[in-house]
């Protein structure tokens, strides 16, 4: 099996020494940093946007995945590769045209996924299947770092790798993700877990990021 991968998510870092933070985390060993952009209208919470990210893009070597939980979204696609996404995210909810945001994020070389909230259906993944590189399942419904990890995501990940069928297509799940709940997670069929209290609500990261390791 491939190596699961671990992408904490700043949003539980602590802003005033973001920069330090994110070379701690690298240390530590966490493999693609998550990067949570929300607008205060798809969700109800703003973060930050492509400025931010454009100001740590040189303290990390990190893939930088970010998580686009804003409406409109294809309009702020070109910002978000410039400032130094690497895979760009957004969500299936958008009632916008899916296939060209999807092109665009592709257009620049970069990786495109789509997130899908807990009370969307599963099937409507399917049409892009060919055209995304990945899939965040979100186990929280979105908004806020810190909520507990929704049990239905093992069944709605266990049908997403039925329905991508052996596909090459990253499957990330994204909410309440910690020690207990990774290893279920992952005999599911995700193979990047993102988490931001279990990574950031310590001080000891490394021995976090271990602990939601083990067992793998
Ligand atoms: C929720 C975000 C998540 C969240 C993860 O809207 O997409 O990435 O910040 O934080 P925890 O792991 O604390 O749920
Ligand atoms: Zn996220």
């Amino acid at each position: 099996m491939n190596k699961i991968k671990i992408a904490p998510s700043i949003l539980s870092a602590d802003f005033s020494n973001l920069a330090s933070d994110i070379v701690k985390v690298e240390k530590a060993g966490a493999d693609i940093l998550h990067i949570d952009v929300m607008d205060g209208h798809f969700v109800n919470n703003i973060t930050f946007g492509p400025a931010l990210i454009k100001s740590i893009r040189n303290k990390s070597s990190l893939p930088f995945d970010v998580h686009l939980m804003i409406n409109p979204a294809d309009k702020y696609i070109d910002d978000f590769i410039a400032a130094g996404a690497d895979t760009v995210t957004v969500h299936i909810e958008l009632q916008e045209n899916i296939s060209n945001t999807i092109s665009k994020i592709k257009s620049h070389g970069k990786r495109a996924g789509l997130a899908i909230n807990p009370d969307t259906s599963i099937d409507k993944i399917l049409p892009y299947k060919e055209i995304i590189d990945q899939v965040i399942i979100m186990s929280v419904y979105p908004g806020f770092a810190g909520q507990s990890f929704i049990e239905q995501t093992y069944d709605r990940i266990r049908t997403l790798k039925t329905i991508l069928n052996n596909s090459s297509i990253d499957i990330e799940v994204d909410g309440g993700v910690n020690a207990k709940n990774s290893t279920g997670c992952v005999q599911a069929g995700c193979n990047i877990l993102v988490a931001g209290s279990s990574v950031f609500s310590s001080n000891d990261y490394k021995k976090n990021i271990d602990d939601i390791r083990k067992n793998m």
